[in-house]
């Protein structure tokens, strides 16, 4: 993938509509399509919303996400319902050269990761502040089960990060799956696809928010001189 160029002269909020709706080029007629969760990928809802009668319908990441398609009329498959999906758009936290990709910040990453792996390809679409050259910049989402947070917290600290519960309202958050997040600072991470195996595998991790075996076939970069596509 090549580097963008320029300053903004729109709003972040301009550009992620605008990959939005350059997402809308990977759909197909009759699909149904894996959807991602954020910001970016509501401008995306919104544009599929005028398409809705050419597809079939979504697998969806997220409850947020689910209710803004239904809103819009959209069907919301099970992803056990669907054997492969030809696409799954959504955005991401960070992404560097290769496609991998830090994602979590909407707390929705392990049913991303799910859909994402079912799906044939991956399209981010991201405003020009996602593009690095390294991953870690961004905290780290990670989803565990409430009782392995502190170990998991432990085990970062030994790798030089620092981790910590998110909340919301002054309690841990609880994700759509029921379990919590920690965001860890401080990495940098080079080997995103080692680094995922490894933390993958500690006890208690449901998904680590780096996607680098999930890692993005396209990405759509919204930049002030349009939308550069990355591959
Ligand atoms: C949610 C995600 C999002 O894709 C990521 O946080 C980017 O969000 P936004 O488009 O709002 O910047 O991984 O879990």
């Amino acid at each position: 993938m090549n580097s963008p160029a320029g300053a903004s002269a729109l709003s972040q909020d301009e550009l992620k509509a605008q990959v939005g709706r350059a997402a809308l080029a990977y759909v197909g007629r009759g699909d149904i399509i894996g959807v991602g969760t954020g910001s970016t990928v509501n401008k995306f809802i919104e544009a599929l919303g005028g398409i809705r009668k050419d597809i079939r319908g979504a697998v969806s990441s997220s409850v947020a996400s689910t209710e803004r398609l239904q809103a819009l009329g959209i069907p919301v498959f099970d992803s056990n319902d669907v054997e492969e999906l030809a696409v799954y758009i959504d955005g991401a936290d960070e992404i560097d050269g290769r496609g991998y990709m830090i994602k979590g910040g909407g707390a929705a990453l392990t049913r991303e990761k799910i859909v994402a792996a079912q799906s044939r390809r991956f399209v981010c679409i991201a405003d020009v502040s996602k593009r690095v050259n390294t991953l870690g910049a961004f905290p780290l989402p990670v989803e565990v089960i409430p009782m392995a947070a502190r170990r998991v917290i432990r085990q970062f600290a030994r790798l030089g990060g620092t981790a910590t519960v998110r909340e919301k309202n002054g309690a841990p958050l609880v994700t759509d799956n029921g379990q919590h997040i920690v965001d860890v600072t401080g990495l940098r991470i080079t080997d995103p696809l080692g680094f995922e195996s490894e933390v993958n595998q500690w006890p208690g991790v449901v998904t680590v928010g780096v996607f680098a075996h999930q890692r993005a076939s396209v990405c759509l970069l919204g930049t002030p001189s349009g939308v550069q596509t990355l591959r």
